[in-house]
């Protein structure tokens, strides 16, 4: 019995390192990285277009003659936008494909999903554009290569105030969405000690298409500007239906409302609004008009902040496993942590002990249906 029971267990082991090493595509020439993007669903863009600045940069980095002698094989998995997928995308990357590290995802809440899991499992993630302060405290294993939004939400507060002059505002958040619920807080905390003040708040569920329960209660209180922190399919239809309501001031919100779609739904409509953001492909640096101009060849239109955030989470990954000289975990994690000063083209980028980055903000006006760039704060 007790020896049947060991060759039981020997034919289940072999069976199960078979099934793990037929998952593993590398060949010894190859650096598995994994991608977990948002390439179908509600926020497609922010996939799409993380994913083609992510490929720039592999097929930058292996026409160049690759990493330590190997070149970089990119594997890519789509959440469709949400974060149960975020987390079977990411098991899958590790334990099946067992790549080196994980890129990924753009949304806070998906990324919150799948961080625990490259956590448990030692594999090195850096999201692109996560900007909820919780993403990097779950573990030391988790970085991000964009700025957070305590920053963010205290520049458009300042901006809100200072800039545009306005002391009432009104906040109209995502209450599924991690990202909308802390960046509306951040805001009105910073928007109420500059000597602010708001005046109404409303909530509405990503998915939803009717605003104008929510727009007609904001508008009873007068705001003098109204404050979005969501996504751009939401956003745009919010300040679509305000302005039919007649609600004709600033409409203010944050990065997740970079997307060509914001303008393509909203029209017209979105005139008189702002947003802050990590790039604008009209910046005249050289740095990042070489990689607007290289992108554009590539796919016929000008790169968004995800696709420059994207190419800038690629190569810094890249680089670290350079300087590590090897892709093992432990290493290539310090490596990461030991990033400083690279020059990606969402600016110079400095991994703090937090695992953060500290970056400049960019803030974009929408004006006659175009953005216009306003300004750049520094951290
Ligand atoms: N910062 C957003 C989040 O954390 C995602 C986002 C970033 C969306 C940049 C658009 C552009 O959820």
């Amino acid at each position: 019995m007790h020896r049947r029971k060991k060759i039981l267990s020997t034919v289940i082991i072999a069976l199960v390192s078979l099934i793990i090493s037929c998952g593993q595509q590398a060949d010894q020439n190859e650096i598995l990285i994994g991608e977990y993007s948002s390439l179908t669903g509600t926020t497609a863009t922010y996939g799409l277009s993380t994913h083609r600045g992510l490929m720039m940069a592999v097929d930058e980095t292996n026409n160049a003659g690759g990493i330590l002698g190997k070149k970089i094989k990119l594997l890519t998995e789509d959440t469709q936008s949400k974060p149960e997928e975020a987390a079977t995308a990411v098991t899958k990357l590790i334990s099946r494909d067992r790549v080196v590290g994980v890129i990924g995802e753009v949304s806070s809440s998906r990324s919150l999903a799948a961080a625990p899991i490259c956590q448990a499992n030692k594999i090195p993630m850096i999201t692109n554009a996560s900007t909820n302060p919780e993403v990097t405290k779950k573990g030391d294993y988790i970085f991000r290569v964009c700025f957070i939004d305590p920053f963010q939400g205290e520049i458009m507060a300042k901006f809100t105030f200072n800039s545009l002059g306005l002391k009432r505002a009104a906040i109209l958040k995502d209450i599924k969405n991690d990202y909308s619920i802390g960046l509306a807080q951040f805001f009105e905390e910073s928007f109420k000690s500059l000597g602010g003040e708001i005046v109404a708040t409303q909530a509405y569920s990503e998915g939803d298409a009717d605003f104008k329960a929510q727009l007609t209660a904001l508008k009873a209180a007068n705001p003098e500007a109204v404050i979005v922190p969501g996504y751009y399919t939401e956003a745009a239809l919010i300040v679509k239906q305000a302005r039919e309501l007649n609600m004709n001031m600033p409409f203010v919100g944050g990065d997740g409302w970079d997307s060509g779609k914001l303008i393509e739904i909203g029209g017209e409509s979105m005139n008189n609004s702002y947003f802050s953001t990590a790039f604008s492909s009209d910046d005249p640096d050289p740095v990042v008009q070489n990689f607007a101009q290289k992108y554009h060849q590539l796919y016929g239109e000008k790169p968004d902040a995800l696709a420059a955030l994207g190419y800038d989470a690629g190569l810094i990954m890249f680089d670290a496993i350079k300087r590590a000289g090897v892709t093992e975990s432990s290493k290539l994690r310090d490596a990461i942590a030991a990033t400083k000063n690279f020059r990606g083209v969402t600016g110079l980028i400095t991994i703090d002990q937090h695992r953060n980055a500290l970056k400049p903000i960019v803030i974009l006006a929408v004006e006659n249906g175009k953005l216009v760039y306003k300004e750049t704060v520094q951290p």
